[in-house]
């Protein structure tokens, strides 16, 4: 483990190393490159996902600072929430969402989690969605000092723990991945993977970096349709990030790789071919992807594979960062309904 890594506090929360799997089925019926799927999905933490690894050591820190409420924030069906929601029970902290109101505020997938992990669950509607984080970090400030005021001592940890402490957390699996590469003797030449805040991207790339490995790491926005944007945010954690860990490695914009035209109407609204994606990859591989992350990154793999960017010599890791609850959140929009005529 990189040593500034192990030095740090952390919790376990979550089964590691996940499973690096062949997508032997997906792979032919695409007649694509070799498919590898990592499975962050299997996690543990609740049902999962990509944040377990970035609570790890952001939990751990404010169990060191005596934190004993967590506030977060995210969409009404967001993950990051929900696994932010066990982590606090795990450790027995209070969590607190505040939490933007998106496609599915019904007690379904995610929204049903946040009540049988007894968090306090508050839905806002943002008219304006540029003004969505500046007007959620402002919710959340009041409320700590609410709570504060109560005698609490809480800490407000930003949308998807996309801090430099939570991108720690995927350095670390940078090094899990190429460990399992090595072992399992394949020859990966990209990581493919949604994009949402930007951190687990910003944590691959500095790990692999980092540890010399010429891995192309491939980012599939769900977020923003302008990929400047996301771009920006992973070189903004990435310097945030070395510079914590006390790594002496820099990245530029122009090596960073963010495709934004897979997201359709916007984030949390599903796409056809996202939901093309998750029946595909359920029905070669019996693997269950979600609505709103990873049925849009296996949507811009495949799209990406008919366009020549991939080919049939290339071998590509899809990292599956979970979502699965919200599956059953979308119900109405995931299924055929011909299988209940
Ligand atoms: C299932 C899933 N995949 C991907 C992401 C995006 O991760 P990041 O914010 O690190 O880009 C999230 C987080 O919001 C998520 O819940």
């Amino acid at each position: 483990m990189i040593s500034s890594i192990a030095k740090l506090p952390r919790v376990s929360l979550g089964n590691y190393p996940t499973p690096l799997v062949e997508a032997c089925r997906l792979s032919a019926a695409l007649g694509g490159p070799r498919i590898i799927i990592k499975r962050d999905d299997l996690t543990g933490l609740a049902l999962g996902g990509n944040k377990c690894r970035k609570l790890e050591f952001v939990m751990a820190d404010a169990k060191q600072k005596g934190v004993d409420t967590i506030i977060t924030t995210g969409s009404s069906q967001s993950n990051h929430a929900v696994q932010t929601a066990a982590a606090g029970c795990k450790l027995g902290m209070e969590t607190h969402m505040v939490l933007v109101k998106g496609v599915h505020i019904e007690p379904q997938g995610n929204l049903l989690l946040q009540d049988v992990f007894n968090s306090s669950v508050n839905i806002l509607d943002v008219a304006d969605p540029s003004e969505m984080f500046t007007t959620m970090l402002k919710k959340m400030n009041e409320l700590a000092d609410e709570l504060r005021s109560k005698g609490r001592n809480p800490l407000v940890i930003p949308a998807g723990a996309d801090v430099p402490l939570g991108a720690a957390g995927w350095v670390n699996a940078a090094e899990e991945i190429g460990q399992q590469l090595k072992e399992q003797k394949i020859d990966a030449q990209y990581v493919v993977l949604p994009h949402g805040g930007g951190g687990t991207q910003a944590g691959l790339i500095l790990g692999f970096k980092q540890l010399k490995l010429p891995i192309n790491v491939v980012g599939i926005s769900v977020m923003y349709k302008k990929k400047a944007k996301a771009i920006d945010e992973v070189v903004t954690l990435f310097s945030e990030t070395a510079k914590l860990l006390a790594l002496d490695v820099a990245v530029t914009p122009g090596e960073v790789t963010v495709y934004d035209d897979y997201i359709g109407q916007g984030y949390g609204i599903i796409t056809d071919d996202g939901i093309k994606a998750i029946r595909l990859v359920a029905q070669t591989e019996g693997i269950l992807l979600d609505p709103v992350y990873t049925g849009k990154a296996m949507a811009g793999l495949i799209d990406l594979i008919r366009k020549g960017q991939f080919t049939p010599k290339d071998t590509v890791v899809f990292l599956h960062t979970g979502g699965v609850p919200a599956v059953f959140a979308y119900h109405q929009e995931l299924a055929t309904h011909e299988t209940f005529s």
